[in-house]
C-alpha cells in the first residue's frame, strides 16, 4: 500500500440495478488517484433477501460480481487497492426491499423507529432457526469467491452497525434461547461460524471484519458487555486466522467510542488493525505511532474530496462534507 490512509465503506445509491455502474466507476477512480491507498466499497448486499436499502449493489450472481470489473481495474490504475464490503442488512430492511418475505434476525423483535428508504416502519423479521444459518454463511462465502472472481484485493465483512451480524452480537437485540443466544460465546457463535466458512472459501488473508461494538445511535452505545465480547472475539478472530479488523463507530466521535475499544482490543490482536472516523492528521498519526492503529480510514472527508489523500498527504485545506453533496456530487 502507498500509504495507511483508507477510504471507508458509504452506501451511495448509484445501483437501480443492483450492478456496478459507469458512475460507480468514476467515483471509486476518483477517490484511488486521490491518494486513498485502499478503498472499501460501499456495502454490497450478498442475497436479495438481504437488502434494505434502495438501489444498492449486490454481490449475488457471476453478472452482478463482474459488472465490478471495470471498478476494480480504474481503482488498480490508479495504484490503490480495493476489498468489497458483504452485507447483509438483518431486520434493518422491510419485505419491500426482500422480494416480499420477511426480513430475517436474530430476533422476531422489529427495529425501533422508520425506515428512511421507504418511509415505513422497520420490518418485523423472523428469527433464524439455527438449521437455516448455513444457508446465510453460504450467501457470504458465495459473495466472497465471487468478490475475488472478479478481481478484488479481498472482502470486508460487515459485522456492524446494527446489520445481520450485529444482530445477534447485541444482547439488547438477540433474545434467543438456543446456543446463538445469551452467553457472550452463544451470541458471538453466529459472528465464528459465518466467517470461518468465509476463510474456507477464499484465502485468508484476503478477508477483513468491520465490528462496531460501539458507536453513536442517538448517544453513545455500547455493546452490553463489552469487555468481555472483545476478550473472547478478538482472539478467536486471531487463532482463526483472520488478519485484518475493522473498528468502526458508525459516525461517531472516535474517541469516545470506537477509540475506546482499539485500545482494548490492541494488545490481544496481533494483526492488523483499522480504525478512525473524521480523524485530523495529527489524531492519525497519534494513532499510529502510538501503535494503535495501522492503516486510519476517512469516510465523509472522501466524498467532499475526491482526492482527499493528497490534500492530507500535502497539509492542503479540506471541504467539510455536508449530506447535499449525496446527491449532488459523485
Ligand atoms: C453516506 C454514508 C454511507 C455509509 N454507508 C456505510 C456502509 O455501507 N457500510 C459501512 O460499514 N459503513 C457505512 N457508513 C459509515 C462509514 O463507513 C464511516 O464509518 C463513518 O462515516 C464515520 O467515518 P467519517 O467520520 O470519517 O465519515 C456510511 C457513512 C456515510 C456518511
Amino acid at each position: 500500500m502507498k500509504n495507511r490512509i483508507v477510504m471507508s465503506a458509504m452506501t451511495r445509491n448509484f445501483s437501480p440495478d443492483h450492478v456496478a455502474t459507469e458512475k460507480t466507476v468514476k467515483y471509486y477512480e476518483a477517490r484511488a488517484a486521490g491518494g486513498a491507498a485502499l478503498i472499501l466499497t460501499e456495502g454490497v448486499i450478498v442475497h436479495s433477501t438481504a437488502d434494505g436499502y434502495v438501489d444498492v449493489p449486490h454481490i449475488q450472481t457471476p453478472e452482478q460480481a463482474h459488472s465490478w470489473r471495470p471498478v476494480v481495474d480504474a481503482v488498480h490504475r490508479a495504484g490503490a487497492k480495493i476489498f468489497c464490503q458483504l452485507w447483509h442488512c438483518g431486520r434493518i430492511s422491510h419485505s419491500d426491499f426482500t422480494g416480499g418475505v420477511p426480513p430475517v434476525s436474530s430476533t422476531h423483535q422489529a427495529a425501533a423507529g422508520m425506515n428512511r428508504q421507504n418511509g415505513k416502519p422497520f420490518g418485523t423479521p423472523r428469527a433464524l432457526g439455527a438449521e437455516e444459518m448455513p444457508d446465510i454463511y453460504g450467501m457470504f462465502a458465495n459473495s466472497a469467491r465471487l468478490a475475488l472472481d472478479a478481481g478484488f484485493d479481498g472482502v470486508q465483512v460487515h459485522m456492524g452497525h446494527g446489520y445481520l451480524v450485529d444482530q445477534f452480537f447485541d444482547a439488547r437485540v438477540n433474545d434467543r434461547k438456543d446456543r446463538y443466544g445469551g452467553t457472550v460465546e452463544n451470541r458471538c457463535r453466529f459472528a465464528l461460524e459465518l466467517l470461518e466458512c468465509v476463510l474456507a472459501a477464499v484465502p485468508k488473508e484476503k478477508v477483513m471484519a468491520r465490528i462496531s461494538p460501539s458507536r453513536d445511535m442517538g448517544g453513545i452505545y455500547d455493546w452490553p458487555d463489552l469487555e468481555e465480547m472483545i476478550e473472547h472475539l478478538i482472539p478467536t478472530f486471531d487463532g482463526m486466522g483472520l488478519r485484518m479488523l475493522d473498528i468502526s463507530c458508525a459516525a461517531a466521535d472516535y474517541f469516545a467510542t470506537s477509540g475506546r475499544v482499539v485500545r482494548m482490543a490492541r494488545p490481544l490482536w496481533p494483526a492488523c488493525l483499522i480504525g478512525g472516523a473524521s480523524l485530523t492528521q495529527g489524531q492519525a498519526e497519534g494513532e499510529v505511532e502510538n501503535g494503535l492503529l495501522d492503516l486510519v480510514t476517512w469516510g465523509r472527508s472522501f466524498i467532499a474530496n475526491p482526492d482527499f489523500g493528497a490534500r492530507l498527504a500535502d497539509g492542503r485545506p479540506v471541504k467539510e462534507f455536508d449530506r447535499a453533496m449525496l446527491a449532488e456530487l459523485i
